[in-house]
Order: structure tokens, then sequence, then C-alpha cells
């Protein structure tokens, strides 16, 4: 039988090695079949399936209303495109906080329903009996410290944490609480970049940053900024390596020229 599907996959333990020999993780979001296909093709590491869906993909304010049936769709679609890189999806708000019963279900949930390879959960000591009771079932967790936007409405604003001594000091605790618990790796999100290299230094597991500095064992971005699908949003972090609001602009302003002077189809466009 010809298997098509030969390649070397991206595992949990694969990342542990890769912080070991220093060699840094990629990862990026994906919602969706196409793009997640076209980021499998080009190496990424990992892929999150994250709960910035609810902004990228169906417009809302904050990531606050997705459900679990909506990121398991998005998981599934993507898990159909990708053969090498690390899935994680992201449990929603609301799907885990309660109980960790609760939050087992939904991580079981989206592990039977989208085939993915992790997930990943925000917050702290306060969700640690959920992350040890899904741990426990043999699926793999990431953590997320700092900045974690299920929180907007305690936060109150999207401003960098963990600048005042007390939360910086939460925070170093959390990771190593999420890391004694058996967390394959903790994404931190908008702290100052010293607190990231001293969490990512004491941490045997990798740390990956959005907008925690260079000094962390891997980076991730939502691809849509980055890709500047997204205009609005335009924190200090954001890299953008290309301009596909305006391409696309562009060629949609073509066609409907086209359509319009009935240059399209031509003869050879048609049967
Ligand atoms: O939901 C998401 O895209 C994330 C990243 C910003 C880390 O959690």
């Amino acid at each position: 039988m010809s298997n098509s599907k030969v390649v070397s996959k991206i595992t949990t333990h694969v990342l542990q090695e890769m912080k070991l020999k220093g060699e840094k993780i990629s990862m990026l979001t994906a919602y969706d079949y196409s793009m997640a296909s076209l980021l499998d093709k080009t190496g990424i590491d990992v892929i999150l399936v994250g709960d910035s869906a609810s902004n990228v993909m169906a417009g809302y304010k904050t990531t606050l209303p997705i459900t679990l049936d909506q990121m398991i769709y998005h998981a599934a679609s993507v898990m159909r495109a990708v053969n090498r890189a690390l899935v994680v999806v992201d449990l929603p708000f609301g799907t885990f906080q309660g109980n960790s019963k609760e939050a087992l279900n939904s991580a079981i949930r989206i592990m039977k329903e989208s085939g993915a390879n992790a997930v990943k959960l925000e917050g702290g000591k306060e969700i640690l009996e959920s992350v040890n009771r899904i741990l426990s079932a043999g699926i793999p967790v990431m953590g997320h410290l700092g900045l974690t936007p299920q929180s907007i409405h305690k936060f109150g604003t999207y401003i960098v944490r963990a600048t005042e001594q007390d939360e910086a000091d939460k925070l170093v605790s959390d990771a190593h609480l999420l890391e004694e618990a058996g967390c394959f790796g903790i994404v931190l999100e908008k702290i100052p970049a010293a607190l990231a290299s001293q969490v990512t230094d004491e941490l045997r597991i990798p740390t990956i940053g959005i907008g925690a500095g260079r000094k962390v064992d891997g980076q991730v971005l939502v691809l849509h900024d980055m890709l500047g699908i997204t205009q609005k949003f335009s924190p200090r972090f954001l890299r953008r390596y290309h301009n596909l609001s305006e391409e696309i602009r562009g060629s949609v302003n073509a066609y409907i020229q086209d359509v319009k002077s009935q240059n399209f189809p031509n003869e050879r466009e048609q049967y």
C-alpha cells in the first residue's frame, strides 16, 4: 500500500527536545482546512486552534462567546489538513473553570471529535485541579499565563500583565505548578521580556511567547494578524509579514471591474 502521508510528526516530545537543543519553536493559529493545509506544508511546528477564532472568524469583540461545539468544528477542519504539525486546541471560556469533571469532559470531546493532539487552558493555580484531571486521562495540556484574554472582564484592559511584583511572583509560581502537574509547554502572553526570560530559564518545558520578548523557547502569532488580514489590531509585538487585506481588496476590485465590463469570462473561460 502506498503511503503518501509518511512525515515526521511533531509531538510534545519533539518540542521538549527542541528546547534542549536550543531550537526555537514556531507556532501560528489556524481555524480552517485551507489555511491549515498551507501552514502544515510550510513546516510550522505547532498549529493552535485558538479561541481567537471568536474574534477572527466570528467577529466577536472577545474570546468569551465561542462554544465548545464551535471549537470542535474548527479543530476538526484543521485536523483534516494537518499531517506534520502538533495541533493544540483551546478549551473555550466556561468549559473548564467550573469543575474538573466538566473540564475533562470538554477535553475528551475535543480529542475524540476533532482528533487534535493537545488542549490549551488559560490560568494557573485556580485551574490546577482541571489540569491534573485532564492530564490523568492521558491528554497533553499546554498552559497559558500572563494576558489571558478569557479574563478580560477581570483585567478591564489588554495592557501588558505582570509588571507589578505580586502578579509577576504569581506568574512564576503558576508556571512551576503547571510544569510540576505535567503540562508540556506554556504560552506566555504580553508580559515583560525579562520575566518571560526568567520563567524560560527556570522551566524544563518549553515556553511560547506572544508579546513576551525573544528569550522564550518559541513564538506564536495569530495568523490573520501577521498576514495583515485583520487591520484594527496593532499591538507593539505584532510584526505584519504581509498586507493581505490590500491584496484581497485589489483582486476583488479587479474582478468587479471585469464582471461589469464583461471582460470576464472570456472565450477560453466558457464551455
Ligand atoms: O487564542 C489564541 O489565538 C491564543 C494565542 C494568542 C496564544 O491563545
